[in-house]
């Protein structure tokens, strides 16, 4: 669950996003529409704890949450290393059987040795997807996670998403695709000018 009241944030003294009054619930997929620079990867990240914001309540389990960003980023190295080091970092178990579940779904097995450095674009989606699922949270903030991959991807992505949802999380997935908000979201949601209207269910 996620409360969201008089939240403001300014970009010096422009006013970048102002939400009254939000919630967000568990065991629900939310789709997040609008236009370039309507405000909706700074929501995300505000949501992420990456980014401050100037007013307002924040009300959520920080601990248990996820942020997919835009761009990705990774280390320095192969696709394994990105998928396993992150997690020794911080003292998380290293999942590998998933690891490599993951890595057939998305049918790049054979990238396994390969620097992230050279993949395609949607190929360092698809990392950094996996990358974000194996973190194994309860709320995931995805910003546009699927701009970049073929259709068959996408449909991986939305079928894991989906499951997830019924095991519980929270899902705000950020993306230009209507007919891909229609297809998973319990709710989608628009960003207007930084303010944020409820489209449909
Ligand atoms: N660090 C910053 N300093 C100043 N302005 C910023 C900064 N980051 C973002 N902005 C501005 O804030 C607005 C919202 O940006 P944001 O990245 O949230 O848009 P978006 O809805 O995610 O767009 P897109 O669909 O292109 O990803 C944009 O006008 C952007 O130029
Ligand atoms: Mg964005």
């Amino acid at each position: 669950m996620i409360e969201i009241k008089n939240l403001k944030k300014y970009y010096e003294d422009r006013l970048i996003l102002e939400i009254t009054n939000l919630n967000f619930s568990k065991g629900k997929i939310y789709s997040i529409l609008g236009r370039n620079g309507a405000g909706k990867s700074t929501l995300l990240k505000i949501l992420g704890g990456i980014l401050s914001y100037d007013e307002g309540n924040l009300r959520y389990d920080r601990d248990n949450v996820i942020l997919s960003t835009q761009e990705p980023l990774f280390f320095k190295g192969n696709v394994i290393y990105n998928l396993t080091e992150p997690f020794k970092l911080r003292n998380l178990k290293v999942e590998l059987d998933k690891v490599t579940i993951f890595l057939k779904e998305f049918q790049i097995e054979k990238l396994k040795e390969s620097s992230v450095d050279n993949l395609s674009g949607g190929e360092k989606a698809k990392i950094q997807f996996i990358r974000t699922i194996l973190y194994n949270k309860k709320i995931l903030l995805l910003d546009e996670p699927t701009a970049s991959m073929d259709k068959k991807s996408t449909y991986v992505v939305e079928r894991i998403l989906s499951e997830l949802r019924d095991m519980g999380c929270l899902i705000i997935i950020v993306t230009h695709d209507y007919e891909q908000a229609v297809r998973i979201s319990n709710y989608i949601y628009e960003v207007d000018e930084g303010k944020i209207i409820q489209r449909g269910t």
